[in-house]
């Protein structure tokens, strides 16, 4: 079968983002709003989002940070707000979340990330509130890497796995668990065999690079995020795991932002910005993989479904049409390099039915 020149889909959703707030907020939100119907939004701020009143301020700011054109052409941008799992949670809070709806709590394990230093220290102390969750209906987002600096970095998810992942779906059988940005066979196997109330969400990086990206020619500041890039093997069993078109699996960038000088940087910060250019770096992703025909229900039909949301009632359209992501973009005071910054794209989002880009 030839490759299709154009590719229309429902729209999709970023089911894992970064925004910040202030400045840098202002400066990325129009690019997910862009192509998105709706993203749910991580809490790692400083501080974190540990309140029912504080997601829903958080709402506000990013809901202001759309762009006026956008609106007027129909648009609509739903930011799904979460709330940052701590050791002090409070089940209470967890009720007053779900009330205000919110849609899930993120688990960091402590020192996993940025901004996870206020993350869980030990499941045990977070029992009460994972029971809340369970019973509200609220999703756990998962940050599945162990901290111990004695697992090698590129273990740390398989790791996370058996000894945290494991004990805490027998504990908690109906909970609804994401396993967010997968990045090795080990999860995607896991993922693929659980239950029906356990997913996960990819990210294009992982889909369209290995960790051969972070030293090619040199050190590579952008192509490094946590949990890092792995080996190839890891990267091909990601891709089937897309393809394959089960609803486990979908669409999640994990695109976020750092300024410039602080990702080249003697101890660089970890997060590549991808949503700029997200849905043509996924429809790439599943070019290559000969499997265009999947990217709908992985972008826009699988997330909704493990969300019990509808899905979104207007289109996008992707054009087969090579093109050039900008150097880097404007950042608050700073600046901010987009993942293949000067580098070209083989698709490129044209239209939407709403009439606009
Ligand atoms: O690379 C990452 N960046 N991974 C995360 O888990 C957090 C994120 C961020 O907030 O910068
Ligand atoms: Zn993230």
């Amino acid at each position: 079968m030839s490759t299709p020149t154009t590719l229309t889909l429902l729209r999709p959703d970023d089911w894992h983002l970064h925004v910040r707030d202030g400045a840098a907020l202002s400066a990325v939100v129009p690019h997910t709003a862009r192509q998105f119907g709706r993203a749910v939004i991580m809490p790692n701020l400083r501080p974190p989002v540990t309140t029912a009143a504080q997601a829903m301020a958080y709402r506000q700011r990013i809901l202001d940070a759309v762009p006026a054109e956008l609106l007027a052409q129909g648009r609509r941008f739903e930011p799904l707000m979460t709330l940052y799992l701590t050791d002090n949670l409070a089940p209470d809070e967890i009720r007053r979340a779900k009330e205000a709806g919110v849609v899930a709590v993120k688990l960091y394990p402590s020192g996993a990330t940025t901004n996870s230093e206020a993350g869980v220290t030990a499941l045990r102390k977070t029992y009460a509130t994972l029971e809340a969750i369970q019973r509200e209906g609220l999703r756990l987002l998962v940050h599945g890497e162990v901290t111990d600096a004695a697992v090698d970095v590129f273990d740390r998810e398989a790791v996370f796995i058996e000894t945290q992942l494991e004990p805490l779906r027998r504990d908690f059988p109906e909970l609804k668990i994401v396993f967010e940005h997968i990045t090795t066979r080990e999860a995607a196997q896991y993922v693929a065999d659980a239950g029906p109330w356990t997913a996960a969400t990819i990210t294009a990086h992982h889909l369209l690079y290995n960790r051969n990206a972070l030293f090619k020619g040199g050190i590579r500041p952008h192509y490094y995020c946590l949990p890092v890039l792995k080996r190839e093997v890891h990267r091909q069993a990601l891709v089937a795991a897309a393809i394959s078109g089960s609803p486990k699996f979908f669409l999640g960038t994990d695109s976020a932002p750092h300024a410039a000088q602080l990702k080249e940087h003697a101890s660089g910060c970890a997060g590549c910005y991808t949503a700029l250019t997200a849905v043509e770096l996924y429809a790439e992703a599943f070019d290559e993989a000969g499997a265009l025909d999947r990217l709908e229900g992985f972008a826009s039909l699988h997330g909704p479904a493990f969300y019990d949301l509808p899905v979104n009632a207007d289109r996008i359209t992707l054009r087969k049409e090579s093109w050039t992501v900008p150097q880097d973009l404007p950042f608050g005071e700073a600046r901010l390099t987009p993942l293949r910054a000067g580098e070209s794209l083989a698709w490129r989002l044209v239209e939407d039915s709403a009439g606009g880009v």
